[in-house]
């Protein structure tokens, strides 16, 4: 069945989700091309949840969601691994395979999912490493890299196979400050070169509120509030007070004090 409305490119319709507990109550989402869309919530609130019913990993107890006018829940598996194609996914845990070098972890989406011989190989996992600034790197391994090479190395492989639709799951979780600033021009940059589509969970306000083209709360189970950064900053619906005073607090909590 056709999605509801054209040119989103991402989108979720009356989405439930329970595991011992209702998670996702009836979430309502669309992300349409080429912007990026990130998701903000209180830990445990089920933003991963959302984003695994999105590549199917997790199956809504109700609801619908679309990727590129499919229905996900409709796919047979076939059919979902062509989807899979079409999406680059940078989950927070997990990113690197430890056994394979830098070169190899970046090659490994082409040599699962395309026909690239070794030549095409080398030049597609060397432009997107240099993409990143990771030229010098691709001999080595993921315990010989700093974290926010690491990251980096998985947004490379995210993005090899030049995807037009990009999941991020707390890609700048656990980096310092300047890291995790840089990850946030690559987040930009990547939107810009590649048209992408992008939905993210980024629990750093300041980084989410910098790359977002729309933000979305989820709290009790749905998107409560949606909007442009602006609209979001200025919304006086209690859960985006309540979220972003609660996020405030934290930060003050771990600044030093009387600092900047
Ligand atoms: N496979 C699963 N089986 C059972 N419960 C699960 C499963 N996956 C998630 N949950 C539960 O769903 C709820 C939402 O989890 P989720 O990981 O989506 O939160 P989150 O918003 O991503 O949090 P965080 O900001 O900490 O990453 C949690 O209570 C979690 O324990
Ligand atoms: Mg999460």
């Amino acid at each position: 069945m056709a999605p509801p409305a054209s040119h989103a490119l991402i989108e979720l319709e009356g989405v439930h989700k329970a595991f011992d507990r209702p998670v996702l109550r009836g979430v309502d989402l669309r992300v349409a091309e080429g912007t990026t869309c990130v998701l903000l919530g209180k830990s445990g609130s089920g933003k991963t949840v959302l984003l695994k019913t999105v590549i199917g990993l997790l199956k809504p107890d109700q609801g619908r969601v679309w990727v590129d006018g499919d229905e996900v829940g409709a796919l047979s598996a076939p059919g979902l691994t062509l989807m899979h194609a079409k999406l680059g996914i940078l989950f927070q845990a997990g990113a690197l395979f430890d056994s394979l070098s830098v070169f190899d972890n970046v090659a490994f989406p082409l040599r699962e999912r395309t026909r690239a011989g070794p030549a095409e190989v080398r030049r597609r996992v060397r432009a997107a490493l240099d993409s990143m600034g990771l030229g010098a790197v691709e001999r080595l391994f993921p315990a010989e890299l700093s974290g926010g090479m690491k990251k980096r190395v998985a947004f490379a492989r995210a993005l090899v196979l030049e995807p037009r639709i990009v999941l991020y799951d707390e890609p700048t979780a656990g980096l310092d400050p300047p890291t995790t600033a840089r990850v946030a021009d690559l987040i930009v940059d990547a939107k810009k070169r590649l048209g992408l589509t992008a939905l993210a969970t980024i629990y750093d306000v300041p980084t989410a509120f910098r790359v977002a083209d729309r933000l979305a709360l989820l709290d009790e189970g749905r998107i409560v509030a949606e909007g442009t950064p602006d609209e979001v900053r200025r919304s006086a619906h209690p859960a985006v007070r309540a979220f972003l005073h609660r996020w405030l607090e934290r930060e003050a909590e771990r600044a030093p004090a009387g600092g900047g």
